[in-house]
């Protein structure tokens, strides 16, 4: 058996195992109603409300795993730079890091003090879930999380951090490190508090070219891999990445997440038979008719071959507009085209 699924004991080995990013997203009715009444941010300081969102697709959708409700930026919100999740506009950082002076004024915070919630979460949720499924946790990595910093939000083409990449390494290497330091403990609390395996999401690292990837964030990707207690699964997870797979293989993780701008088959080939994969149906496959998301899900499963590591979940997050009957059309279908040992 694959390492990832051995580790996760209680995740099926006569399928294959599918989960969704965002699954707790807004195309969730249930979800939609949470936020009414919370803020975002809100509700992810509200342990027993972000628990309970934590839960929601497991009954709802059957996935094979539960993903910990919180956000790659919350581990950031106590460095006081002004964080926010401004309607429409996705997270927006107020104040900026830019220079090597405002890197050097970064407080570094334990994150056992600063966002004790988020593990309260964790436990409840684990409470919760009474050993049904999973629960997996997860952080930004120091190069998407440093993104946001410095661009202030969301990027097109990265400039303000490529600027600072190559203006001041040594300004950016300072920063990078902080961030990896702080999130080895930020997701070995999550660990600690009952997360079973976590997800490291470096969404926004395909913007790099493969040498820059190798010189300026590998190391720091790395050294937070390694800093991470022994035997608990770790998934990394990039976009846009197709020309930097070996270098994140490199960089750590038991399964490699993938989008879907890469055949699944020729990338398990590139990163060879020691570790898994996940993913990786385009997100917006899932606005087409349920046969012909079974049919999609289908072709997917025959690149994966059958062979366990294989973890089915969509390229990236959920698209809010995403009919709630069609997530669970995809998720059904993976069980049944997957099942193992029993008539197709
Ligand atoms: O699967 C889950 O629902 C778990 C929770 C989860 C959230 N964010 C909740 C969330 C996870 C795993 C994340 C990760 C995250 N956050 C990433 C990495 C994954 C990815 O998508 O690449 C990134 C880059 C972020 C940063 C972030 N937070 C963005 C870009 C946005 C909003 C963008 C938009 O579409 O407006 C958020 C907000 C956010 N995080 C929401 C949720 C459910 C929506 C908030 C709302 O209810 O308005």
């Amino acid at each position: 058996m694959h390492p990832f699924l051995a580790a996760c004991r209680c995740l099926p080995t006569d399928y294959t195992p599918v989960w969704v990013m965002r699954q707790a997203g807004r195309y969730l009715p249930e979800y939609r109603a949470l936020r009414a009444r919370y803020s975002f941010l809100e509700l992810c300081r509200t342990p027993d409300a972000a628990a309970e969102v934590t839960l929601l697709p497991v009954d709802r959708l059957g996935v094979d795993a539960a993903i910990l409700f919180a956000d790659i930026l919350l581990v950031v919100e106590p460095l006081e730079v002004g964080l926010e999740f401004s309607k429409g506009e996705g997270p927006v950082i107020r104040r900026p890091i830019r220079s090597g002076a405002d890197v050097d004024k970064l407080p570094e915070r334990d994150p056992a003090d600063t966002v004790p919630f988020v593990f309260e979460t964790v436990r409840r949720a684990r409470a919760g879930l009474g050993g049904r499924v999973p629960l997996i946790g997860f952080a930004g990595a120091p190069f998407t999380v440093a993104s946001y910093l410095v661009e202030g939000g969301a990027s097109r083409d990265f400039l303000a951090t490529k600027r600072l990449m190559l203006e001041d390494p040594g300004a950016w290497h300072a920063l990078l490190g902080l961030l990896g330091r702080t999130t080895a403990r930020y997701l070995t609390e999550q660990i600690k508090a009952g997360a079973e395996a976590v997800q490291l999401f470096d969404s926004w690292v395909g913007a790099l070219a493969p040498d820059d990837y190798r010189s300026l964030v590998l190391p720091h990707t790395r050294a937070l891999i390694q800093a991470l207690p022994a035997g608990v699964p770790v998934i990394h997870f990039g976009t846009g990445a197709s020309g930097l797979l070996e270098a994140m293989r490199e960089a750590g993780g038991d399964v490699i997440g993938l989008d879907w701008r890469i055949d699944l088959g020729s990338a398990w080939a590139r990163l060879g038979a020691g570790v898994g994969v996940q993913g990786n149906l385009d997100p917006a496959a899932l606005f087409a008719s349920p046969p012909e998301i079974r049919r999609r899900v289908g072709g997917i499963l025959e690149r994966a071959g059958r062979r366990p590591g294989h973890v089915f979940n969509l390229g990236h997050g959920v698209l809010p507009e995403t009919p709630v009957d069609h997530v669970r059309a995809m998720v059904d279908a993976v069980h049944e085209l997957s099942a193992r040992g029993r008539a197709p």
